[in-house]
């Protein structure tokens, strides 16, 4: 059975990203800093989907021994893993003349440094393999500046730094990098905004480019997926 790790499962783009795969018969690992809605989606996808099986672990992906923890969990759990989306992610909103000192120090630690961790520690279990995929979720943040969210595209532009870098050093292991740009999506993030409901993505359109990406043959990479709103940037 294939497995997929997905950081930030239990909310929009992870959770979305989460049941494509539980549909798609992936046993997955996913975790997040609460505990119930851990338990909801375990218990939704493990019954939606049968003989899948869901982990699910309380960790603070900003929190470096948090994440190296997970690791070692997810990597008894299972003996391959198929996938790895590096997905949990905060945006604090801000000007980097303005905003509270420790904004862009808790926003790479989240966005950046989780995937940098986790992706350490799983990649030998991939190179064991021969095989596997890591998606880095990233953001048209990561290419375009933001005068009210310029740490948030400065941990974004990072992530696909490192997306790029990873995917280099990974070519000839046969583990696939891939970068994922999407624009406005609904999630948490949009809540309370006034907007009409065609303006924004949804999450399953994410979940879907990521699987689609997924789905290739084994010769072919997806370097960089960048989605937009129908009517473009907000
Ligand atoms: N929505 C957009 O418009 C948009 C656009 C471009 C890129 N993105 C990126 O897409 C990713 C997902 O965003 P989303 O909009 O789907 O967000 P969301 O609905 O707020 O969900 C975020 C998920 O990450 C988890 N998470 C957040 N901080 C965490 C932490 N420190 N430790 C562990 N888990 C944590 C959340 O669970 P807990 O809070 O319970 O821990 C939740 O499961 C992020 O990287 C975001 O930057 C989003």
């Amino acid at each position: 059975m294939p497995t997929a790790i997905i950081t930030g499962g239990t909310k929009g783009i992870g959770r979305a990203t989460a049941e494509i795969f539980a549909s798609k018969g992936y046993s997955l690992a996913i975790c997040s800093r609460n505990l119930e809605e851990l338990q909801e989606v375990k218990e939704t996808l493990e019954k939606d989907h049968a003989g899948i099986n869901v982990y699910t672990q309380v960790v603070d992906v900003s929190q470096v021994a948090d994440v190296q923890a997970f690791a070692q969990s997810v990597k008894k759990q299972y003996e391959t893993i198929d996938v790895l989306v590096n997905n949990a992610g905060v945006f604090i909103p801000g000007s980097i003349k303005d905003e509270p000192a420790g904004n862009l120090q808790q926003m790479m630690d989240t966005n950046l440094y989780s995937a940098y961790h986790l992706s350490r520690d799983i990649i030998p279990h991939m190179t064991r393999a021969g095989h596997g995929h890591i998606i880095n979720i990233c953001s048209i943040a990561s290419i375009t500046a933001y005068a009210n969210g310029g740490s948030y595209a400065i941990s974004k532009w990072a992530m696909l730094g490192f997306s790029k870098c990873l995917r280099e050093e990974l070519k000839t292991e046969g583990i696939k990098v891939t970068a994922v740009l999407p624009g406005a999506t609904w999630s948490n993030s949009w809540a309370g905004v006034d907007l009409p409901e065609d303006r924004l993505m949804e999450a399953k359109d994410i979940a879907q480019v990521i699987y689609n990406a997924v789905s290739l043959g084994k010769n072919a990479v997806v370097e960089d997926i960048v989605i937009r709103p129908q009517l473009g940037d907000l």
